[in-house]
């Protein structure tokens, strides 16, 4: 890819381009002016040129990127004039796609959603409708491309998203757990436990096959240390605050704007 604008040069904006200048280093990024802060990052880390308006940036690139939230997309498409060759990726969550198209028209559009550690090439990216061209991009760009032809599993992806800062709160927890009760320095506790989360990710990519439930047990065996936790999770039904996080804010997602 030539170039790629970027109107909305927010937190996560700011790590797709991260992300895609580490894969395909010859790629011009083109910002709008909002967000002078993470303009400046990018013009030193990726020598990003940010133009003065949103339509220059139109007018400079046919792939942009959507990076406003939702609350802000009918105030830019008023704003910006895209035509029949533009292709729009849109971040915002909770907007549908048609909806979309109505505004950004004659723009053809894509929905993207990833993580912000896409930053540095972990987070999967799930993209709705699929397009083989644009998987192929970002396939070299992050850890997973997931194509979603259903646009409601698209929309479920953010859950997903959401979930990191619920295990990071609860990772946040156990840390304060073991340094009142041992102390151990608060750092070194965090460690610890990042390395153990990323033995999860890691025991799930080397068995496929495995149910995460049927990994829980299989570590977690009768008469161990894990399954005594484990058992007293279950029996508490520890996942039901979880379940109804979940609940609530799939519920806002799917609320008409
Ligand atoms: N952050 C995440 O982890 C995450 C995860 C999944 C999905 N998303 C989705 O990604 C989208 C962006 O999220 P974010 O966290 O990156 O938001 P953010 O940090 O608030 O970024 C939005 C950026 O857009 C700029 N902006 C707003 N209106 C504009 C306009 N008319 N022209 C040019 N720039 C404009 C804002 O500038 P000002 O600061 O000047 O207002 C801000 O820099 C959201 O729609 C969200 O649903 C985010």
């Amino acid at each position: 890819m030539d170039a790629l604008g970027v109107i909305g040069v927010g937190a996560l904006a700011r790590a797709m381009v991260l992300a895609l200048h580490r894969a395909w280093p010859e790629t011009a990024f083109h910002l709008s002016p909002r967000n002078a802060l993470i303009a400046a990052q990018l013009q030193d880390a990726v020598g990003a040129s940010v133009h003065g308006t949103n339509q220059q940036v139109a007018d400079t690139c046919r792939t942009v990127i959507i990076g406003v939230r939702p609350a802000q997309l009918q105030s830019l498409a008023a704003e910006v004039r895209f035509s029949a060759h533009h292709q729009l990726w849109v971040l915002s969550a909770g907007t549908p796609l048609a909806d979309l198209q109505r505004l950004f028209a004659p723009a053809h559009v894509m929905r993207l959603m990833t993580g912000l550690a896409v930053e540095g090439g972990h987070s999967a990216i799930s993209c709705h409708p699929p397009d083989a061209q644009v998987q192929a991009l970002w396939q070299r760009a992050c850890a997973a491309v997931v194509p979603l032809e259903d646009e409601a599993q698209f929309e479920a992806s953010v859950l997903a998203v959401c979930a990191n800062a619920w295990w990071l709160d609860q990772l946040s927890a156990m840390r304060h757990w073991l340094v009142e009760h041992t102390g151990m320095a608060p750092e070194k506790a965090q460690a610890l436990l990042a390395h153990n989360m990323a033995d999860v990710a890691q025991m799930l990519a080397l068995n496929p096959e495995r149910s995460a439930a049927d990994l829980a047990r299989f570590i977690g065996s009768p008469g161990t240390y894990t399954g005594l936790g484990l058992d007293h999770l279950l029996a508490t039904e520890a996942h039901q605050p979880w379940q109804q996080a979940l609940e609530l804010v799939w519920a806002r997602i799917l609320e008409p704007k």
